[in-house]
């Protein structure tokens, strides 16, 4: 009995110690005697395997599971923050505060890094960790339980203090790596040839879902605390009291968090934290303000599943100087040439860019960028990279301006300049211009819509033009781009083939037309022939391009990368003609008839139709095709949104925004993204911004995810 009382008591000790060197960053031992105190824990554990219990220091390493990472609702829902990038917005953030609690005109906020790494959720019953949880969609997420025991800054079980453990509770918080283990890590996995991790996050949040866990444990992966979900039996009052309590339990907490005690020491806060973030160990990408009493944020609620109590400001996004080695014109699908500046790597917010694109020739005249020239490149987010300006090399070396090529790079046909016009309505009493259209079209709409005698429209032909290549179907690279297209997933879905080996398809004359993909099957032999082909991958590809025979009649006429048809035209021929012979046959007046289909889109499908070539294709490609014509009930749904203007903001996980905007526009819906006192309805997805404020003001309904499904089925029931 005395054995399993220092058994016990040898637990503690080294959990005390893995608190002190893992969390306070204080060891009070030598890593040497820290090593015998685990050596004679697991002798007890060898002696007596009956004690061993899941608690046990020794038992943070799991075995593999079988398969994937099983799935776990959380008790509440991972919520996200709105983000803003102007500082000087907290004091609009503050006047909502107080305006949604009466008599409160001063508030203490708790301020926070927001920390650059990957969310979780851990589980504690009784003081005891029994699951770690991934963000997943904010509902669900994965089961990473064995991943999360090898943190180990994250405590197994709770230390005891004053505040009994809650029956149950779920800690949110970051899971990140420090800026010099991360340096670490890439340093050792270059030396081993394995793959570099772009940023700390990545690799935060690769190591997170490793199946096995004996890898995730090679991993310095740390954690802080910074909130909770559902917490049964226990008050904590205050932010400031939770994190006290969370420090006394073991619980890591953000060592630079601050309570701040008006909304302008806030402000002081940001701009403190801005200028230490350089020497801060770990990467945060802004700073969180939260309301610090949690009756108040219980009060203020959540809205679009952000809390109104807390608001994310971010740092803005880092901009970085490099080289233009390069710049030439890609060539589309369409046809089109886009100039795109090759530069030397640069790492930009921990993503490596070497190309950039520059749009158009307007961008490229604004920039005037050169070869040899330094340009400032800004990543905000995940979005793509952006040059910002030009810094020009010492004149006496600077290269020439980059001139439009006359023929295509890629198959030297003429190129064609367009000049595209714009359609402008003017309020004809004051000179002003009102709204730019790119038809004549949509600006006649708009017209009849504002309904006012003093509008006018004229044109106004832009000054740059886009520049075409006039090769057609001799172009190899418009060849390429539109069987990219036609396989890619929103279009006919065909797994397998990525743009290598379509390219190399395509030059082999494997693929001519599309029917030849369809016809590839007759070819198994030849392809296993090929590079980058083995047996398996052509029945897999075989396998793929057999089930996309059979497609949805909008996909298919998606697929066929008419000019001006993208997905939400296709969805409103496909509802509207219901049958593909019907849309080849439908002549231009009927077109225009159709919501959203002006004059230049309705030009496009016919030349399309009428062209010989497409008609070819087309004469083969469609009896060999099991096409899905739309369920007759949908044109009956034509009806349920028709008259509501309805506008989206923000981020939608389980769909994307086009797709909403599709079902809406498909159900006869005015889809916009901007808020006027007509809008009905403002559906807010994730980080909705400052338009949640203006639809509140204006008394506009506003839908949040979880009940965007109801209301796509059902609006009345909202009104
Ligand atoms: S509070 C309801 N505090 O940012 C409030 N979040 O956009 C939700 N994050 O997924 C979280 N540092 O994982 C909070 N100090 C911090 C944070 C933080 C990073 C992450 C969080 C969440 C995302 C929200």
């Amino acid at each position: 009995m005395k054995d399993k009382e220092s058994y016990e008591n040898l637990k503690e000790d080294i959990r005390f110690h893995d608190h002190l060197y893992y969390i306070l960053d204080d060891p009070k031992i030598k890593d040497r005697e820290y090593d015998k105190l685990f050596k004679e824990l697991l002798t007890h554990e060898l002696n007596h395997p009956e004690w061993v219990t899941k608690d046990s220091p020794s038992q943070r390493v799991g075995i593999k599971p079988e398969s994937d990472f099983s799935t776990f609702k959380h008790y509440k829902q991972m919520l996200s923050l709105a983000n803003s990038f102007d500082p000087n917005n907290l004091f609009d953030f503050h006047d909502r505060v107080t305006k949604n609690l009466s008599d409160i005109k001063e508030l203490d906020y708790l301020c926070e890094p927001k920390m650059d790494g990957a969310a979780v959720s851990l589980i504690y019953e009784k003081g005891i960790l029994v699951k770690g949880v991934t963000r997943g969609d904010g509902t669900v997420g994965e089961d990473i339980t064995s991943n999360i025991r090898t943190i180990r800054s994250i405590p197994l079980v709770l230390a005891k203090s004053s505040t009994k453990f809650p029956k149950l509770i779920e800690i949110r918080g970051e899971v990140f790596i420090h800026k010099s283990d991360f340096k670490n890590l890439n340093t050792a996995a270059k030396k081993n040839n394995q793959k570099i991790f772009a940023n700390p996050r990545n690799a935060a949040a690769g190591s997170l879902r490793q199946l096995d866990p004996a890898i995730t444990n090679t991993r310095p992966l740390a954690f802080f605390a910074h909130g909770i979900g559902l917490c049964e039996g226990l008050d904590f009052h205050t932010l400031e009291k939770m994190f006290k309590i969370f420090s006394e339990w073991g619980l890591p907490v953000n060592q630079y968090n601050h309570l701040a005690t008006s909304i302008k020491a806030s402000l002081g806060y940001y701009k403190d934290i801005a200028s230490k973030r350089e020497n801060i160990p770990f990467e945060i990408d802004g700073v969180v303000f939260k309301v610090n009493r949690i009756d108040l944020q219980d009060q203020l609620g959540e809205i679009a599943r952000s809390p109104r109590w807390a608001i994310a400001h971010k740092f803005p996004a880092e901009e970085v100087t490099t080289i233009i080695e390069d710049i030439d014109f890609q060539v589309g699908r369409t046809g089109i040439l886009t100039p795109v500046a090759k530069l030397k790597t640069v790492n930009v917010g921990g993503v490596n860019v070497s190309k950039c694109t520059l749009h158009n020739l307007d961008e490229l005249k604004r920039l005037d960028p050169r070869i040899g020239d330094k340009a400032v490149i800004k990543r905000a987010g995940d979005v793509i990279p952006k040059m910002v300006r030009v810094i020009p090399a010492k004149t006496s070396s600077r290269g020439s301006p980059v001139k439009p090529p006359s023929q295509c790079p890629c198959c030297t046909s003429d190129v064609i300049f367009n000049f595209q016009s714009e359609w402008r309505v003017i309020n004809s009493s004051v000179d002003k211009t009102l709204k730019k259209f790119s038809s004549l079209y949509e600006a006649e709409k708009y017209l009849a819509e504002t309904n006012s005698g003093e509008l006018e429209i004229y044109e106004h032909q832009l000054e740059t033009p886009f520049i075409k290549c006039s090769g057609g179907n001799n172009c190899s690279e418009i060849v390429k781009g539109k069987f990219s297209h036609f396989v890619s997933r929103k279009a006919m879905d065909i797994d397998g083939l990525g743009q290598e080996i379509l390219d190399s398809l395509i030059e082999k004359g494997f693929i001519k037309d599309y029917i030849d993909i369809f016809n590839l099957y007759k070819f198994k032999d030849e392809l296993q022939a090929l590079d980058r082909f083995g047996k398996k991958s052509v029945e897999n590809l075989i396998g793929s391009i057999k089930l996309a025979s059979e497609v949805d009649l909008y996909k298919l006429i998606y697929s066929l990368g008419i000019e001006e048809v993208g997905e939400t035209t296709a969805r409103n021929l496909a509802i509207e003609f219901g049958d593909f012979n019907k849309l080849q046959s439908a002549s231009f007046e009927n077109l225009i008839d159709i919501q959203d289909i002006g004059p230049r889109v309705a030009s496009k499908i016919r030349e399309y139709f009428l062209n010989i070539d497409n008609q070819s294709s087309l004469l083969s490609l469609i009896p060999y095709l099991k096409i899905n014509n739309p369920e007759p009930n949908i044109k009956s749904d034509v009806a349920l949104f028709s008259g509501l203007q309805i506008a989206i903001t923000g981020k939608i996980n389980s769909m994307s925004r086009e797709e909403a905007k599709d079902i809406l526009l498909s159900k006869g819906a005015k889809v916009t993204s901007t808020i006027s006192k007509n809008t009905d309805f403002l559906i807010a997805g994730k980080n909705a911004g400052s338009k949640i404020d203006k639809a509140e003001n204006l008394g506009i309904r506003i839908i949040g995810l979880n009940e965007l499904s109801s209301f796509l089925n059902d609006p009345q029931q909202f009104s």
